[in-house]
């Protein structure tokens, strides 16, 4: 489908873009592949060429001397304008070709066919011959993915770079919008985005205790700021600021086996009185929660507020919560909520208990209790909007005797959140929201699979869903392969979308390497970088004037690490 719309654009505008390629990061299907090829040596030379013209004359021309033929995938970059053809092959020179003939300015697509892959010519092989009507080009070889792009010349967009390991497999934009005008003058060039090249070793954070969240905010004319939940209690928690490129420590906060941090703000309309004038301002209150875990009588988990003027976050109020283990902040019509995941009950160490929404009281200046809602196991809360709808979302993590308990998903109908779908999970730990032009997707982390006899398991398939606007639910779009995930984070740069995973184990190991991966459109999620970790816990992008950033806290050492990421 999309061939044939390519097709069409390229017809009308003629020009055609090839593309078969090799990237380093994604080896599965490639391994499988491989074993599929025959050995080196024993297959016909690969031909890359094109022929086209009316059906009583045709013309077809040949690069020589392409070596392809060497049982590794390449990028394949055919450009067709006028009477002008150039290939260029791993983003390296480009080889040129002048015919005799110009390719038709205008071409009837009607009743055209386009083979993709057909197994006839040399057993083993794919031969892959696109057909236009009258026109036809084929490259010869094992074909990942076709791509067809108008403009005069994709090169510079697909190549960016001259090492070809860094080029993209994706669905060009450009196929992604319409109408295109085929009488548009001169090549469509691309403009130059930012995107992600390499992850960089940026920073080694030491905290005081192993830490099992942060979070990331700015406080306005301060700068930007890191709340770390630390476990141990003295000296607590640490909110570090971020000062010459580095994360210094701010202020130490005493927190109970402190599981995570939730920054969130309230404006207040305050009423402000001199001798000859009476008015109402508004004003943001910054407050940070803290999600205390430790299981001993009182539970509290408290709500500190930013103090302009001593400068630092003072106590506001403390709520009983039971094994805290997350906060979501968030809004509805005005009205401001938080939501406690109560993970289990100290008391009788039950984990199918409640957990609460409470709301914020402008009279009073308190959050006070406004709904409770069941859970086993709490360990995330995620708050999203999509339309008009409000929903909240949990990750139920353990019922008391299994880990495959449905997570649930509310909607907010009539002042309160009601059931809106339950989801199958497996250990549930994290919901990341995101959409993606227009599309919306929940990504579960998937922890662990605890079974009767045997060891848990813990490499299993966390899962991203989409929001189907038929059936209203979310639907299962990918299950990606993952060793304990606690947390997804989704991170944009420049156009391009990724998704980073916290493995946390393995069974044996805590060393594991954390992955991220690339939206690539049909494709799904593509892993591109591995990141080594040890005992991953939670990742934060955040950026500086400095650029972009991703940092990891650990749950298991109290070294946390920040990466730059590098762009080009
Ligand atoms: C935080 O506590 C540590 C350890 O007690 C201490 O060395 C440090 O000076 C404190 N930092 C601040 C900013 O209070
Ligand atoms: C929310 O507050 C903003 C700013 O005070 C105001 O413009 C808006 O109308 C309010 N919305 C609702 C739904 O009350
Ligand atoms: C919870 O908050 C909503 C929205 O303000 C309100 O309509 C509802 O009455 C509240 N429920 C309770 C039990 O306070
Ligand atoms: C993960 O999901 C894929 C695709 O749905 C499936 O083939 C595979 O067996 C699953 N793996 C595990 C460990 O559940």
């Amino acid at each position: 489908m999309l061939a044939c719309r390519g097709l069409l654009l390229t017809c009308l505008l003629l020009t055609t873009t090839v593309q078969s390629q090799r990237s380093c990061t994604d080896l599965l299907p490639l391994d499988l592949l491989a074993r599929a090829l025959p050995p080196q040596g024993q297959t016909p030379p690969t031909q890359v060429g094109h022929r086209f013209g009316a059906s009583s004359m045709w013309s077809q021309m040949n690069f020589k001397d392409v070596t392809l033929d060497d049982n590794r995938w390449h990028t394949v970059v055919l450009a067709i304008t006028g009477p002008y053809a150039s290939l260029t092959i791993d983003c390296g020179l480009t080889l040129g070709l002048q015919q005799v003939q110009s390719f038709p300015s205008s071409l009837s697509t009607r009743g055209s066919r386009v083979y993709i892959g057909t197994r006839r010519r040399w057993r083993g092989r794919f031969t892959v011959i696109q057909t236009c009507s009258h026109w036809s080009f084929c490259v010869k070889g094992l074909m990942r993915q076709l791509v067809l792009l108008p403009g005069s010349d994709a090169t510079p967009r697909l190549c960016p770079t001259s090492d070809p390991s860094l080029a993209e497999l994706s669905v060009p934009n450009v196929l992604k919008s319409t109408p295109l005008q085929p009488d548009q003058e001169g090549p469509i060039y691309p403009y130059g985005k930012e995107r992600l090249d390499y992850v960089e070793d940026y920073l080694d954070l030491y905290t005081s205790s192993e830490t099992f969240d942060v979070e990331i905010f700015s406080i306005p004319s301060e700068g930007l700021f890191m709340a770390a939940a630390n476990r141990d209690s003295r000296p607590g928690s640490g909110i570090y600021k971020w000062t010459e490129g580095s994360f210094q420590l701010y202020q130490n906060i005493s927190t109970q086996e402190a599981r995570a941090w939730k920054h969130f703000t309230i404006d207040e309309k305050v009423k402000k009185r001199s001798w000859f004038w009476s008015s109402l301002l508004r004003d943001s209150q910054i407050f940070l929660v803290v999600a205390n875990s430790r299981e001993a009588e009182p539970e509290l988990s408290v709500i500190y507020r930013w103090n302009w003027r001593r400068q630092r976050f003072l106590r506001h109020q403390t709520l009983e919560t039971h094994s805290a283990v997350d906060w979501e902040a968030f809004s509805i019509h005005n009205h401001s909520f938080l939501v406690v995941a109560n993970h289990r009950r100290a008391r009788d160490s039950n984990h199918n208990i409640h957990s609460v929404i409470y709301k914020w009281n402008p009279n009073t200046k308190l959050f006070e209790v406004n709904q409770t809602l069941s859970t086993s196991g709490a360990y995330d809360w995620e708050f999203f909007t999509v339309g008009p709808y409000h929903f909240l979302v949990v990750a139920n993590t353990f019922d008391g005797h299994t880990t495959a308990v449905s997570s649930t998903i509310y909607v907010w109908l009539d002042g309160c959140f009601q059931t809106f779908q339950n989801i199958q999970t497996v250990g549930a730990t994290d919901w990341e929201t995101f959409h993606i032009d227009g599309r919306f997707f929940l990504a579960v982390a998937n922890s662990q699979k605890v079974s009767s006899r045997g060891p848990s398991l813990y490499s299993i398939n966390s899962t991203v869903y989409e929001l189907n606007a038929l059936t209203q639910t979310f639907i299962r779009f990918q299950d990606i392969l993952t060793h304990s995930a606690v947390d997804w984070e989704f991170f944009t740069v420049g156009d391009e979308k990724f998704l980073v995973v916290a493995n946390s184990h393995d069974g044996s190991s805590y060393s594991l390497n954390s992955v991220v991966y690339r939206w690539q459109g049909y494709e799904g999620f593509v892993p591109v970088h591995s990141l080594p970790t040890f005992g991953c816990r939670d990742w934060e992008h955040f950026s500086t004037d400095k650029g972009s950033f991703l940092i990891y806290s650990s749950a298991t050492s109290r070294l946390s690490k920040v990466f730059k990421l590098r762009t080009y």
